[in-house]
């Protein structure tokens, strides 16, 4: 790989914490990082470069963030040498001319892990510097979700960065493309063609969308209160679930195939204002830094309908939100039932892609109970990551997505267009949130989230935990 300078503008961020620094140390320990390849972290934080390796090093072993793997001395030293800080204001000229003189490479990604409202000074800085000019060797940013918060902003973001930087400069991060678990939802349609005939309108019933959490807001109530739950993962990793749990064959394995697909199912989705539910968990207003008289929600259900041949008339059930019974991120495509009626029953076949936990696609199907009645029993068919030898190690998204950037391919990022698609959708939804209903910690969410699939005969499915497991 290209040696070059990574940047990290806010390296003492949540984000910089959780994920690009584990990232970082599991690319150093694979031999993924090239010799001289440097690391320059910015903050306001007074900090020398040995306080940031020490801060790093505490970072590393943070109980409860990531590494289930120890973290070892000469690995960790070799980290070390790569890093160095830089304590600054984004606003301040100042920095960037020290940037200016730490950067010794002619290759450079930028990491914004910071806030958004900051990014115009650090973009128009750079510039000023011509730190972002690629001169004999490249230059690349990645910036995370949310890009806007609405159609509007989202748009006004994505012209702002053009005119600092080019499209395939340009690296928008949804963690949930870098996952294993949904690259290979490509794999299993694609390379297989067992089941691909079969996803369509004349054998699927409907699908089902979940992304649920146990656990309420913790300590990030001043950004979530701002955005709630509709916003925060059904803009992004869900929609992008969705695309690649539905999109047609892209002719090629390449950015701009993948992508087309993903793009055509994200403008084919039919927003439904009528058919959303809003709910908000009983407490969240005592919450940390979330208003008294809040209404964001912090679940949300919805119906729509992909406006293709393919899809026509198949019902697509979203849901997400906290403090829920389950934690649990899956897709689950429910076949219609057989019209060979041998044997009478209303279980369905379900394919589900299990993002998180008990990572595996599985084929829920029926088969005979042992014994010497005709009786039926749901089994599992499973291919399961954490029990497959050779999938024991899964990279982090975040290692993922940055060996990509590296390498330069935006296969799995989002362009300006797809990020544009997917507010389109939101919005006529996102402005019709009212008062949120109110549900308890513990519950599959508020009883209008239930009546909305029931009205049409069906029930949110019971995430299972029996199969895939470690
Ligand atoms: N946290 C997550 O799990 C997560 C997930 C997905 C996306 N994101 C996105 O990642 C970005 C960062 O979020 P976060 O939650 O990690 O934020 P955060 O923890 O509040 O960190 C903000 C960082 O920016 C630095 N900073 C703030 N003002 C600055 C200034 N004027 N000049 C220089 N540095 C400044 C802070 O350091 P000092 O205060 O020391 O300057 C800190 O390092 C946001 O765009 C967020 O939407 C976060």
């Amino acid at each position: 790989m290209n040696s070059f300078s990574l940047v990290i503008f806010g390296i003492t961020s949540n984000l910089a914490q959780k994920y690009i620094l584990q990232a970082l140390y599991d690319m150093e320990e694979k031999g993924l990082l090239s010799a001289g390849m440097s690391i320059v972290g910015i903050s306001r934080r007074e900090m020398s470069d040995r306080d940031l390796q020490d801060y790093v090093h505490q970072v590393l072993h943070l109980e409860n963030i990531h590494h289930r793997h120890e973290i070892k001395e000469k690995v960790f030293q070799k980290l070390c040498q790569r890093l160095k800080y830089i304590s600054g204001d984004v606003t301040d000229q100042k920095l960037y001319e020290k940037l200016k003189e730490q950067l010794n490479h002619k290759n450079r990604i930028f990491y914004l892990a910071t806030y958004p409202d900051l990014y115009h000074y650090v973009f128009e800085n750079l510039q000023r510097h011509k730190l972002n000019v690629q001169n004999g060797g490249w230059v690349k940013l990645m910036i995370e979700k949310p890009i806007g918060f609405d159609l509007k902003s989202a748009r006004d973001l994505n012209h702002l960065l053009l005119n600092y930087f080019t499209e395939d400069q340009i690296y928008r991060l949804d963690h949930y493309l870098g996952k294993e678990t949904i690259q290979n939802i490509l794999t299993f349609r694609f390379a297989n063609d067992i089941f691909e005939p079969l996803i369509n309108k004349d054998f699927i019933d409907h699908i089902q969308i979940t992304a649920t959490e146990d656990f309420g807001i913790g300590k990030r109530g001043g950004y979530y209160d701002q955005v709630g739950a509709l916003k925060d993962v059904g803009q992004n990793h869900q929609l992008q679930m969705l695309a690649f749990a539905t999109m047609d064959a892209p002719a090629k394995f390449s950015n701009e195939a993948v992508t087309k697909e993903r793009i055509k199912i994200l403008k084919s989705l039919l927003p439904l204002p009528e058919k959303i539910v809003f709910g908000q968990y009983e407490g969240y207003r005592k919450e940390a830094n979330v208003s008294a008289t809040s209404t964001t929600d912090t679940f949300y259900a919805l119906k729509t309908f992909i406006k293709n041949d393919r899809f026509q008339g198949v019902p697509i059930y979203i849901r997400a939100g906290k403090k829920l019974k389950q934690t649990v991120t899956e897709i689950s495509i429910v076949f219609k039932n057989p019209v060979n009626r041998l044997f009478s029953h209303d279980e369905p076949n379900i394919l589900i892609y299990r993002i998180q936990p008990n990572e595996g696609i599985v084929l829920k199907i029926l088969t005979k109970l042992p014994g010497h009645e005709a009786k039926l029993q749901p089994e599992y068919m499973q291919y399961c990551y954490r029990i497959d030898p050779h999938t024991h190690y899964i990279p982090d998204p975040y290692e993922r997505l940055l060996v990509d950037t590296i390498r330069g391919d935006q296969t799995f990022f989002n362009d300006a267009e797809e990020v544009e698609a997917q507010w389109a959708f939101i919005d006529p939804l996102a402005s019709t949130r009212g008062k949120p209903h109110i549900y308890k910690p513990g519950s599959w969410g508020p009883k209008a989230a239930d009546e909305l699939i029931e009205a049409d005969g069906r029930k949110w499915l019971e995430p299972s935990m029996e199969f895939c497991k470690v």
